[in-house]
């Protein structure tokens, strides 16, 4: 058999987490205003509220004994669990997606997958971190999207590691060097400072917490490959010094404009694309079964950074920004040539040898990676032309 993969011309277009104080808590859902009627077959998604269930949501997650309260009164998520049913059916439905069923989704899952991490603020804001029911709606939600990302990409396993091996290395070849996108060229020769500042409010998201999801696959048994991460997620950590990782960089380019450098202080501004990427990651990291995808979307992302963020270098330096409003993207244009260069060699190379009846996997998240990271930059391009 061959690896074939065909990426499918699918696409569809596409608030700050809040510290609830206790007091707050004895006071959720007690206006009866809250409570929706009823969704059925015949709702319109125009008739849905999805900020107000999301509410509703955020107010659950940081409910004192959740799974207590919902056990006592199942009607405290009735409303969200109809609107969630309709989302799953109607977000992603083989005819076509909807939009805003598509970015409620992604956007309860991202509230879900973010206490993964630690935000340094309220201890009380993981309360629910083990939480059962959180657990099967991040379940109920990913395995539906998942198995809709599928279609976007037919995958065949490759017969042989020669295969896997010739896959790797042309992907990587054509990553260093890619044909320049739509994209990619309407950053760099179009895009405006309002524009630029819309680019950084979106890409906050990730940059301020960037190569956070390494962290969940270093731990365990030591050996070259693990080694290598290691490395890699110590330089993008600055080597433990603050000033130096690659996020306090970020933070630097949000200053030069006077923009907020607190992480997800944009969160409204991503759109469903941006979400599904970094919830994507957020799967592949968790779960050790995903870790040869994980690889392959890492992979992805090392080889293909320095291109795309010349395209951001370039625009800023047309606009005449200074040093510390691009210093992020020159960064990696360095660093990520190097971290490429050591994915491929020193860890996808070695589990390719290591895992030979698995190892197109490793494929597969290089080419899944490609296309979700793709749309998402189609997505934040049409943010910006609105800009
Ligand atoms: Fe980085
Ligand atoms: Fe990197």
């Amino acid at each position: 058999m061959v690896l074939l993969f065909e990426v499918l011309e699918r696409v569809c277009y596409g608030t700050i987490f809040q510290t609830y104080p206790a007091i707050l808590k004895t006071q959720l859902f007690s206006n009866e205003s809250q409570m929706h009627s009823k969704i059925d077959s015949t709702t319109d998604v125009s008739d849905i509220d999805f900020q107000d269930i999301e509410d509703q949501f955020t107010q659950l997650l940081h409910l004192d004994n959740l799974e207590q309260k919902i056990n006592e009164n199942p009607a405290l998520k009735e409303d969200f669990e109809d609107t969630l049913e309709y989302a799953l059916s109607d977000g992603l439905d083989e005819s076509g997606c909807e939009p805003q069923a598509l970015l409620f989704l992604q956007r309860i899952l991202y509230r879900i997958n973010r206490l993964k991490l630690f935000w340094y603020d309220d201890l009380e804001n993981y309360s629910n971190e083990d939480s059962h029911y959180l657990f099967g709606i991040q379940n109920r939600i990913e395995s539906a999207w998942q198995d809709w990302e599928s279609n976007h990409i037919e995958v065949e396993p490759v017969d042989t590691i020669a295969e896997v091996r010739k896959a790797l290395r042309d992907r990587v070849a054509e990553g260093l060097d890619p044909e320049p996108s739509a994209e990619g060229l309407y950053f760099r020769n179009e895009m405006t400072k309002t524009g630029y500042r819309r680019l950084l409010a979106i890409a906050s998201l990730d940059g301020l917490v960037e190569a956070s999801q390494l962290s969940r696959v270093l731990g365990g048994v030591g050996n070259e490959v693990q080694s290598m991460l290691t490395r890699i997620f110590s330089e993008e950590y600055g080597k433990g010094i603050l000033a130096r990782k690659h996020s306090t960089y970020f933070s630097t380019m949000l200053k030069q404009f006077n923009m907020d450098t607190r992480p997800e202080a944009y969160f409204d501004l991503a759109p469903w694309e941006v979400l599904a990427n970094i919830n994507h990651s957020f799967f592949l990291c968790e779960r050790k079964r995903n870790f040869l995808r994980y690889i392959g979307s890492l992979l992805f992302f090392e080889v293909s950074v320095p291109a795309a963020f010349e395209s951001y270098k370039l625009a800023g330096e047309r606009l005449g920004l200074g040093p510390e409003a691009t210093d992020y993207w020159e960064l990696h244009i360095k660093e990520d040539l190097r971290h490429g260069r050591w994915m491929v060699d020193d860890v996808a190379l070695p589990l390719v040898d290591r895992y030979p009846d698995l190892a197109w996997e490793i494929v597969w998240g290089y080419d899944q990676q490609q296309f979700i990271s793709a749309r998402a930059s189609q997505a934040i391009a049409r943010s910006i032309r609105e800009a």
